[in-house]
Parts: C-alpha cells; sequence; structure tokens
C-alpha cells in the first residue's frame, strides 16, 4: 500500500508504520486488489468511531498501468457490501478539487448506488503546513440503501 501511495505522485505519502499498523488494526475496513500475487489496488478506511453509521474513506490507489478497469470501483462496491459494513448508511471522503480521477470515481459510485451526494467544505489547505497543499472537499454519499439494485453485479 505504501509502495502504490509512494508511486500515484498524488496522495500523501505516509509512514511504512501506518500502513502495518492498518493492516493489523483495521482489516475489516481495507482491501486489497491483487493480481498474480502483486497488489495493484487498495483502499483504506475506518468506521467513526463516534458515529457507526459512517464509513470514512482515506486512500485509494491503482496502479497506473491497471488504472481505468474498474478496479477502484469494485474495491469501493465490496468494501460497502461487506460484512462489515452492513450498520453504515454513510460513506465520507475529502478529495482535493483538481484530482479529475477521484471526483470521478465517488460521483459514479454514488450514482450507481443510487445514493445523494454532498460536497461540503472539508479540510482546508490553511490547517496543512507548508502553504502546499491544496483544499480537501468533503464528500458525503448517502443515505445508502443496501437493498439497492445492481451493486453486487
Ligand atoms: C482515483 C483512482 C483510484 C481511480 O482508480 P481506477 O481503478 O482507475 O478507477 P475505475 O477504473 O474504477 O474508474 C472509476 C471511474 O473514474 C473514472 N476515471 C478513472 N480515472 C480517471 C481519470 N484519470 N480522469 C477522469 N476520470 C477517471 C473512470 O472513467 C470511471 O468512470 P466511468 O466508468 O464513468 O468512465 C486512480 O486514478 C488512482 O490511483 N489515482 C491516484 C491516487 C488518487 O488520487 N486516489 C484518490 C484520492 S485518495
Amino acid at each position: 500500500m505504501w509502495q502504490r501511495v509512494k508511486d500515484s505522485q498524488k496522495l500523501d505519502v505516509n509512514s511504512t508504520y501506518c500502513y502495518i499498523m492498518l493492516s493489523e488494526y483495521f482489516t475489516d475496513t481495507c482491501l486489497v486488489a491483487e493480481i498474480d500475487k502483486e497488489i495493484v489496488g487498495f483502499v483504506t478506511s475506518l468506521i467513526r468511531p463516534s458515529n457507526p453509521e459512517v464509513l470514512f474513506v482515506w486512500q485509494i490507489a491503482v496502479s497506473t498501468e491497471y488504472q481505468g478497469k474498474g478496479i477502484a470501483y469494485s474495491l469501493l462496491r465490496d468494501l460497502i457490501t461487506g460484512a462489515s459494513c452492513t450498520q453504515v448508511r454513510y460513506i465520507e471522503t475529502t478529495i482535493s478539487p483538481n484530482n479529475a480521477a477521484s471526483n470521478r470515481l465517488f460521483r459514479k459510485f454514488a450514482v450507481e448506488i443510487d445514493a445523494p451526494l454532498l460536497e461540503s467544505e472539508g479540510f482546508s489547505s490553511h490547517l496543512f503546513p507548508g502553504d502546499i497543499h491544496e483544499d480537501e472537499r468533503l464528500i458525503q454519499i448517502g443515505p445508502i440503501n443496501h437493498k439497492f439494485g445492481g451493486i453486487n453485479s
């Protein structure tokens, strides 16, 4: 996961410890996509401690050579239809306005599961040191109807 983030050149690279810790303590809400035993994509997320109806999606990335094949969409779909997310009614994530692929991914996902998508102020650039980080807009998808048609197709 750390390597995928480093390669993406778009995401904040966290410590290797962070990804090891996620793999150990948040296995229920973190998924990887493998091809020939190589991790080509992943999603990290967690159920919000103060509200178990909210799944916060932290990072999602797919290797450049496998992008545009529906892998990220499948990771989100498998996550939300998995046993750990049966109580989840809202997905929250933050996206930089300039990240077209990420914006497209989450908007498409909301349409496919027939859930409203709201965009609002998230983490403003001034919160990040060094004036080099873009604004992160908060995206909320939901309420999610787990009986929605087509999500498993
Ligand atoms: C965002 C990302 C995970 C999408 O992965 P992916 O596997 O290529 O996405 P999918 O194939 O499932 O595509 C989902 C939708 O996004 C669209 N999309 C994918 N890449 C796109 C791009 N570069 N520009 C515009 N739309 C794009 C797809 O066309 C698809 O929509 P469609 O079916 O209506 O055409 C991938 O581009 C990536 O790893 N980016 C770098 C890391 C990043 O920015 N992560 C998001 C923030 S945490």
